[in-house]
């Protein structure tokens, strides 16, 4: 279950890296596809959550951390107006809906902005760090932790743990469609 406190700092950032890639990667095919506006959408909440979380254990716990160890403040500067311009297009599709005017495009450019910052940190900040005294693993663990935090505030579902799927996460959303529904239509078939 605690899979991902053994995670350096360095680690657990790549890893959602990947994992945040992978899902652009899955817009980019629905865009392919008709009727899809669902799972568009679903799947841009998801992106802009988990990248939500990401920026913010960044900005808090990481980023910190990263400047004090390694002498280089332009590049951190950087990542943190490249976070304000991500935030400003997340909080754009917040408000937005699949088949709006640019969606598409709002996504793709935030995938952008995504390719923009893996790159500038596994290339650039991460190898810096690494050659630092920082102790990463003491860092992984502390945003493993607050990542946790987020999660569940966030109300999402903890994935690669091994959770029962028992907590009220997103599916809320829709409120129309209610789990009581089911029964009451049942006992009006006869
Ligand atoms: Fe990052």
């Amino acid at each position: 279950m605690q899979k991902t406190k053994q995670q350096d700092a360095i680690a657990l950032l790549t890893t959602d890296h990947k994992e945040v890639k992978q899902l652009f990667k899955e817009f980019e095919k629905l865009c392919q596809q008709e009727d899809v506006d669902e799972e568009k959408s679903d799947l841009v909440e998801q992106i802009c959550s988990e990248l939500t979380i990401h920026a913010q254990i960044e900005e808090e716990v990481f980023y910190p951390a990263a400047r004090d160890a390694i002498d280089e403040h332009d590049i951190m500067d950087e990542a943190e107006v490249e976070h304000a311009s991500a935030k400003e297009l997340i909080a754009q599709l917040g408000s937005m809906e699949p088949g709006d005017d640019l969606y598409d495009a709002k996504v793709m450019v935030l995938g952008e902005y995504v390719n923009h910052h893996v790159q500038e940190e596994e290339g650039e900040m991460f190898p810096k760090v690494k050659k630092s005294k920082l102790d990463l693993g003491a860092l992984g663990d502390m945003l493993s932790e607050r990542k946790q935090e987020l999660r569940e505030d966030m109300g999402m579902d903890m994935q690669d743990e091994d959770m029962p799927a028992a907590k009220p996460g997103r599916s809320e959303k829709s409120s129309s469609t209610r789990g009581k529904s089911n029964k009451s239509n049942k006992s009006m078939s006869h």
